[in-house]
């Protein structure tokens, strides 16, 4: 969940430190802090808050030095405060660390009990504890970074300053993504090729256990049993222009603006667009397929319950959706011959990933839905379907959803095809459906002034009620989960029939009930519930499309006229308006969008 940058440099690193802080900033922003080493000596500049907070302390007391480390955290272990902030120092050693250490405080009760004092709350402090005790020991420092991590048990990412080693960086990781960078003469350790992106493109992605030293002009990579390992280098493309705001106020805007060129980059992976076929890479047998068990968190869990609605319908294959960190430690019971797709834009997030290896574990195979395609999920799984929407910034999911969508959509109509459930001409229809998508999200962020007006009103509520039926179902739910993750407003998504079993008791002239209803199969059920919620009260906002418009009962408090589609790709069209909807309600109240207080863009712990 932190972030982490580390530079053996020939020019002072102060500044390009700070640069990549701020690229890391997505992973937390509790706190800040850097170090380096001048003469052989370690000094270090920290900071409760963002970045920008640590950025004033250096403009009265610099940092002025050629190798250095910098972290910005997510807290776990320790309140966000200066003394917990990163790096930590302990002797010669200071260090950063991404992940959780969980015999923490065993190591530190043992070490204590030697007379070793610690200045801070975390379990990052034993860490630098340890591996100073080892150097007292009198073992070299790559020696005694093996004989340290041997003693932990967690999860982490950690670039190293050791006093004395003015040209030296210790990395390490197991659990926490990573990355060696190569430069000219200089050497790189992130936590992802975004970190490094200013520097170099050049970058080698850590295996799990590895551990590393770098100086200026090498990178050594050891294994977790301590032998000397090989790590192909690739090139990672330049991403900086697609990481910028642009001529948006915040990233999650860009991000929803972005959505119908990323859709459009994702559906071109998907289907042929001359054929009118849908092309899953990966070679697997969706005709052979017994199930489909889909393990995710957050928005990423959402859309896999909208591809449960698409494949189980379209392809009549079975497909279970369940939130990764309940699923891995239920035991479920797996069937063989089925497939396990972990959803995730980040494709690090921690329970995911146990999730997935758990059932890799049991002989199924695998794929990986990711944003980012050189992470560990897309490492490790047997097929990689990326997502291709550019890099997300903003703490709260928009693009990478709906480009989560697109792929599962063409997935049902791949698996729907080699079923047998529909014929080629039905294929090719539905395909070009989804090559429509693009178009009508650009008319549906077209919606941007009307859902404005609709976010003054939303603003002022306590609580706010979704609901939906099918696909919109989901729908709501992650209409609830973007206004409450940016705008702290409380909101539950529903599934409309639901209504009567509880959340109606809500109901009242404060609580506004955005109610989610293309002129489908749904409709007329929804529409009823419409009129159930006004007979007592309640103010409706309305999100349909003209025939819905046409046929809903009157007396909705606003109804926004989303355009009209095929029901494949409702989900896609329909999701713009809610984003959007959080959005404005967010910035409406002041909130800070892209980094919402205790959330982070990727949760590497549990
Ligand atoms: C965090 C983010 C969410 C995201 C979830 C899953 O909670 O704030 O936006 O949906 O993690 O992340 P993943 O990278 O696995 O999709």
């Amino acid at each position: 969940m932190c972030g982490i940058i580390g530079i053996v440099g020939t020019a002072p690193v102060q500044g390009r430190l700070i640069e990549s802080l701020k690229r890391l900033e997505y992973r937390g922003y509790d706190s800040a802090g850097i170090a380096g080493l001048a003469g052989g000596q370690v000094m270090r500049r920290r900071a409760a808050g963002k970045i920008r907070a640590l950025e004033a302390v250096l403009e009265d007391d610099p940092l002025d030095a050629t190798v250095g480390i910098g972290h910005t955290r997510w807290a776990t272990h320790g309140a966000p405060t200066l003394a917990n902030a990163h790096p930590h120092t302990q002797g010669r050693v200071t260090l950063a660390h991404n992940g959780i250490i969980e015999n923490y405080a065993e190591i530190r009760e043992r070490l204590a009990a030697g007379g070793r004092r610690f200045e801070s709350d975390t379990d990052t402090e034993v860490i630098a504890a340890l591996l100073d005790s080892e150097l007292a020991a009198g073992k070299a420092p790559l020696a005694a970074l093996k004989a340290t991590l041997d003693q932990l048990s967690g999860a982490y990412a950690l670039a190293v300053l050791v006093e004395g080693e003015a040209d030296l960086i210790l990395g390490a990781r197991r659990g926490s993504p990573l990355v060696v960078g190569y430069g000219e003469g200089e050497m790189f350790l992130g936590s992802d090729a975004l970190a490094v992106g200013p520097f170099t493109h050049r970058v080698c992605y850590l295996e799990e256990g590895d551990y590393v030293a770098i100086d200026r002009r090498s990178a050594r990579i050891f294994d977790a049993a301590g032998r000397p390992a090989k790590r192909a280098v690739r090139v990672v493309p330049a991403s900086a222009a697609l990481v910028e705001k642009g001529n948006y106020r915040h990233f999650m805007e860009k991000e929803i603006h972005d959505q119908p060129e990323g859709c459009q980059r994702t559906i071109a992976a998907y289907v042929d667009p001359l054929t009118a076929k849908a092309a899953i890479p990966g070679g697997i047998d969706f005709a052979a397929l017994q199930r489909i068990q889909i393990v995710a968190c957050g928005t990423s869990y959402i859309a896999g319950m909208l591809g449960k609605y698409l494949i189980e319908r379209l392809a009549d294959l079975a497909v279970d959706v369940e939130i990764a960190s309940e699923f891995r430690y239920r035991e479920p019971s797996l069937s063989a011959g089925s497939l396990v797709i972990a959803m995730s834009q980040s494709g690090e997030t921690a329970d995911t990933l146990a999730a997935l290896r758990y059932c890799q574990a049991k002989g199924m195979a695998s794929a990986a839905v990711v944003n980012a395609a050189e992470s560990t999920m897309a490492r490790e799984v047997d097929v990689v379907w990326p997502i291709h929407c550019g890099p997300e910034i903003g703490v709260a999911s928009t693009k990478a959803f709906t480009a989560q969508i697109c792929v599962l959509t063409a997935i049902a109509v791949a698996a729907a095809r080699a079923r047998g459930r529909i014929d080629a001409a039905e294929e090719q229809r539905l395909v070009r459906v989804l090559l429509e998508a693009p178009r009508l999200i650009a008319e549906s962020i077209e919606l941007e002034a009307a859902v404005r007006g609709v976010a003054l009103e939303v603003a002022r509520a306590r609580d706010v009620l979704y609901l939906g039926r099918g696909p919109m179902y989901p729908l709501s739910l992650e209409g609830a989960l973007k206004l409450k993750e940016i705008s702290y407003i409380h909101a539950e998504g529903y599934a409309a029939g639901e209504l009567k079993h509880g959340p109606i008791a809500l109901v009242d002239e404060a609580t506004p009930i955005v109610i989610l209803a293309p002129f489908d199969s749904y409709f007329e059920k929804s529409a009823s519930n419409m009129s159930e919620v006004m007979a007592r009260g309640g103010q409706v906002v309305f999100i349909t499309d003209p025939d819905g418009q046409a046929h809903a009962p009157q007396g909705a408090r606003v109804v926004v006229t989303a355009p009209r589609c095929d029901p494949l790709i409702a989900p896609l069209v329909y999701a713009p308006p809610i984003q959007l909807l959080a959005y404005h309600v967010a910035v409406q109240k002041g909130a800070d969008v892209d980094q919402p207080r205790n959330l982070a863009k990727s949760v590497t712990v549990e």
